[in-house]
């Protein structure tokens, strides 16, 4: 089947993925970053484990399946920019041109949520290097199985996390780093950057993250930690806890920031699209799960508290890397697969606003990623400053829910608690609503009853699940 977009497509040097395997792994990579990694082991453990992961798996089977196929299937009919496939959408369809509003205010968020995700990869960078030194000098000892920090206690190994915010230079240079590595895939393009990169760096993912987690299944504390994972306590399901799983199951996905249309646009090949959303969808939750089963042993192993929050990793992990076998090793290569997969995502964030200024301001590639990884990293500067020159800026203090939240907080709260939510909600209207039912049925592929239920789900589910949660979310006040 050749979709009517892709018949329709523009010039015929349009980019591309060379083969829907690649679309896959390069959907994989933005989808798994330091959101599995990082994000969902924090919340988790902070919101008391089994019962927010089975709210978490819900959302994404019932509403970001269903999203992730919305947004690739918009994608591949427009065949350019996420605005721009948005309001070729709604022309084919005649609807209002102004529903590319939720594509206008992704491409905001994409460029918002890489300011901050560059800094946080910046401080994975650093402590690659850190466990990289423990590794060398383990070997020095000549004990290379042995563990990282010798005749360190747990404050002086707490505390280089506090030692690195404090320094700004060094965090500017890390986060420099990061994003001119992402600026230096993306500039390359679609087939020689984004494609490449996911296809050597995926397969080492899924390496490491396999190795590392039979590793703590058999070092750490197993049991432990599927109980917490998996044994659901649902008096700890609270409005707050449903809010927090919602917004991170469309994190994990990336959804609602366009980058999905956007990567939708470079299909080229026919075919139907929901076995690949699926596919994206499954790999994705799959690995946030297995980062739980890599990460809890460890905790749990070493008696540490699973409600850490955001320190979980970068502070109670390198602790248990001390007395556990290999620990220099394994610490390493640890922040080697985060590394890893901040990477392929933080590329399909810069993407999204490179591909917009290729699409409506006609500039060139190199250019728009030149100029909007810049500004993105402008702005990372300001979260990074947040945590020692500006520590006492409260951007939207104002506002009762941002009221402690620093700069970097701000804009990830900002982002993941409003943007992505409103940007999801205006597409599953507009998709549910508006869009042309058979255009829409040729583009996803699916059968006349699955199709069906797919537009249910986005056209009734999507909205009022989100729209509650957005309310009670913004006014806690709501229920009294
Ligand atoms: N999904 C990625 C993660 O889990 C982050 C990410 C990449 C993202 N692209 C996105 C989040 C788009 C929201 C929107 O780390």
């Amino acid at each position: 089947m050749v979709s009517k977009g892709a018949a329709m497509g523009s010039a015929s040097a349009k980019e591309g993925w060379s083969s829907r395997s690649a679309f896959i792994l390069a959907a994989v990579g933005a989808a798994v970053g330091l959101g599995n990694i990082w994000r969902f082991p924090t919340l988790a453990g902070e919101n008391g484990g089994g019962a927010f992961v089975l709210v978490y798996v819900a959302f994404v089977a019932l509403l970001g399946l269903p999203l992730v196929l919305a947004e690739i299937a918009t994608g591949r009919i427009g065949q350019t920019d996420a605005v721009g496939s948005v309001r070729d959408v709604a022309r084919r369809s005649n609807a209002s041109t102004g529903w590319s509003i939720t594509a206008t205010l992704g491409t905001i968020g994409a460029f918002l949520i890489l300011s901050f995700y560059s800094v946080v990869a910046g401080w994975v960078l650093y402590y690659a290097g850190v466990m990289g030194g423990e590794l060398v000098s383990a070997i020095g000892r000549g004990d290379p199985l042995g563990g990282a920090f010798a005749g360190e206690n747990n404050e002086q190994i707490q505390s280089r996390l506090g030692a690195l915010l404090g320094n700004w230079p060094l965090l500017l240079g890390l986060h420099a780093a990061f994003m001119g590595v992402t600026w230096f895939v993306v500039s390359r393009g679609v087939h020689s950057g984004i494609e490449k990169a996911a296809t050597i760096l995926m397969p080492i993912f899924f390496f490491l993250l396999i190795g590392i987690t039979i590793y703590g299944a058999f070092a750490g504390n197993f049991s432990e930690a599927t109980a917490f994972l998996f044994t659901a306590d649902f008096s700890k399901l609270t409005p707050q806890v449903i809010n927090e799983a919602l917004g991170q199951a469309l994190f994990s996905l990336s959804l609602g920031v366009a980058g999905l249309i956007t990567y939708g646009s470079y299909i080229k090949q026919s075919g139907g699209l929901g076995g690949t959303a699926a596919t994206i969808a499954l790999a994705d939750t799959g690995v946030a799960l297995l980062a739980g089963l890599m990460i809890f042993p460890i905790v749990f192993g070493a008696s540490l508290d699973p409600a850490g929050g955001p320190t979980l990793v970068f502070q109670a992990l390198p602790v248990a890397f001390q007395t556990m076998p290999g620990g220099a090793l394994i610490g390493f290569l640890f922040f080697l697969l985060i590394f890893v997969a901040a990477l392929t995502s933080s590329v399909s964030l810069l993407e999204v606003p490179t591909a917009w200024g290729k699409g409506e301001l006609k500039w060139s590639r190199h250019t728009s990623a030149t100029i909007f990884g810049l500004g993105a990293f402008g702005l990372g500067v300001f979260a990074l400053l947040g945590y020692n020159v500006l520590s006492d800026v409260r951007p939207l203090g104002f506002w009762g829910i941002f009221e402690n939240a620093d700069i970097l907080d701000t804009i990830d709260g900002f982002t993941g608690k409003i943007m992505l939510p409103v940007g999801v909600m205006i597409l599953s209207i507009f998709i549910g609503w508006k869009a042309d039912r058979k255009m829409m049925q040729a583009a996803t592929g699916l059968s006349g009853g699955m199709f069906k239920l797919w537009r249910f789900l986005i056209a009734w589910l999507c909205p009022i699940a989100v729209g509650l949660v957005l309310l009670f979310g913004l006014f806690p006040g709501l229920l009294g």
